[in-house]
């Protein structure tokens, strides 16, 4: 749940066709002596039918299964930039480095090669689902479907819809028409390229100084004949001030920059809402009454300065919220990293005078990285948790190992001398290691606060192993 972790320390899965068909637990289901059978005969006696071959996974000691992470917002075209933004904020940023690198992508080979790594790059790091933003260009946007569909990424693939002439005018949509056409094409294409529905394009004003009205017009049409589909809309919302204010003056007949997208139908149960920094609390309330989500991007905010978001608020009102880490407003693409800074960022807030409350812990911010992102990317209870019925999007965490040494061998569960809770500290070069003494919840937290990419061992998408690194 959004508050608790629930820790199995030592049980069986059982996933078949890519949906988990049972979790059975040591001590509950079955006793420590029936573990040590042999895996298909255990299957069989907890009831399984056992006719296909099996392919079976023993989980090594201070290794453990967790939900896949979901990335709710990210962008592929930018991943050349990661880590190039100086002191600049968002407007700015735009104009200086991602418009001229989008813009680039309409070369093939270049698409091609950055979306490749790009997408490679976020499994590596244990990421089963993302919403992607391509760029304005249909022939690259459906690139990064094939890179998708080929990589075995669950993802929505999104062409920025962009025809304002506030845009840089050799990049951007040559006429509201072509805006929503365009966005059309490349929504049927992914429906077309992947029957499975695991690659699904994604309806994307780039955000509202980016569109014109009848782009917005056209592009909330289009989002209601997809209610039957399921079809989703992503887009950006006052992540920075300077972008509020712009909003104002271009959308003078809208009270907020919500009411810009609940004016054109595009705040939906099928809405997902990048950033929020500045949202006013009519916003919030009229964001929960239409059943949007937010994409909270707290990687994103740090670097280019747009603010801490309240996230609390949200929580509290009942707003759908996962974690997005907008590469490469973003400077990474962990969604770990989303995950502590979002950790950071409401520790910020609390102490600005929100109070103590708005402090996220180690179990909400995993729950924003998983279960809260699968709401608001309308995949609650197909993914995001490992229950029985829900698809097999896993990843396998190692802590120990080399060269990454989050926890020692042995899990004692307990303190050796001196070491666990107020204790002395550790014998350096004695017996004794630093590491070794966690309790599970202690381990957990370790992987928030300081894992990257090289303790994601294993990586499945609807049951499907996808990345393999042990
Ligand atoms: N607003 C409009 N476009 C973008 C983008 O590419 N990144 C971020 N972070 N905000 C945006
Ligand atoms: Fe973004």
């Amino acid at each position: 749940s959004q508050t608790n972790l629930e820790i199995v320390k030592h049980g069986t899965i059982h996933v078949s066709d890519g949906i988990i068909r049972s979790i059975h637990r040591v001590g509950e289901d079955y006793s420590e002596s029936d573990s040590l059978l042999p895996p298909s005969q255990l299957l069989r006696m907890l009831g399984y039918d056992i006719t296909e071959p099996l392919t079976i996974w023993e989980i090594p000691e201070n290794h453990f299964l967790f939900p896949g992470l979901i990335d709710t917002h990210i962008h592929a075209s930018q991943y050349p930039n990661l880590g190039l933004f100086g002191k600049t904020t968002l407007l700015e940023w735009l104009n200086k480095y991602t418009y001229p690198l989008e813009s680039s992508l309409t070369d093939p080979v270049r698409a091609k090669r950055v979306y490749t790594q790009c997408v490679n790059r976020s499994l590596q790091n244990g990421t089963t689902t993302a919403a992607y933003y391509a760029t304005q260009s249909a022939r690259s946007t459906n690139i990064l479907t094939d890179v998708l569909i080929n990589l075995g990424q669950r993802g929505f693939v999104g062409r920025c819809a962009m025809d304002s002439d506030l845009q840089p005018e050799s990049y951007r949509d040559e006429s509201p028409k072509a805006a929503v056409h365009d966005t059309k094409v490349c929504v049927a294409y992914c429906k077309e390229a992947d029957k499975s529905g695991r690659v699904r394009g994604i309806i994307t004003p780039r955000f509202a100084p980016s569109c014109s009205r009848d782009a917005l017009r056209g592009l909330g049409r289009l989002l209601a004949d997809g209610e039957k589909d399921g079809l989703l809309c992503q887009t950006h919302i006052s992540e920075n001030k300077r972008e509020v204010a712009l909003v104002k003056g271009l959308f003078p007949e809208c009270s907020s920059y919500a009411e810009v997208y609940d004016t054109y139908n595009l705040l939906t149960p099928r809405t997902v809402l990048a950033h929020g920094v500045h949202l006013t609390e009519e916003e919030v309330e009229l964001i929960k009454s239409k059943g949007s989500g937010v994409s909270h991007c707290p990687t994103s905010n740090m670097a280019l300065g747009s603010g801490n978001m309240w996230v609390r608020r949200l929580l509290d009102k009942g707003v759908k919220v996962g974690l997005g880490t907008d590469v490469s407003g973003g400077h990474d693409v962990n969604v770990l990293e989303a995950a502590r800074m979002a950790c950071f960022a409401s520790r910020s807030v609390a102490e600005g005078g929100k109070g103590e409350r708005s402090k996220i812990s180690v179990e909400e911010a995993l729950w924003l990285a998983t279960r809260g992102g699968a709401e608001v990317l309308g995949l609650k209870g197909k993914v995001g948790g490992l229950e029985v019925g829900m698809v097999w999007d896993a990843i396998l965490v190692g802590l120990n190992g080399v060269p990454f040494n989050l926890c020692g061998e042995g899990d004692v569960n307990g303190a050796p001398n001196g070491i666990h809770h107020g204790g002395k500290g550790a014998k350096i070069g004695g017996k004794v290691d630093i590491f070794g003494w966690e309790n599970w919840e202690e381990k957990v937290a370790k992987w928030l606060y300081s894992g990257d990419d090289r303790n994601i061992r294993a990586v499945w998408v609807g049951g499907k192993l996808v990345c393999r690194k042990m």
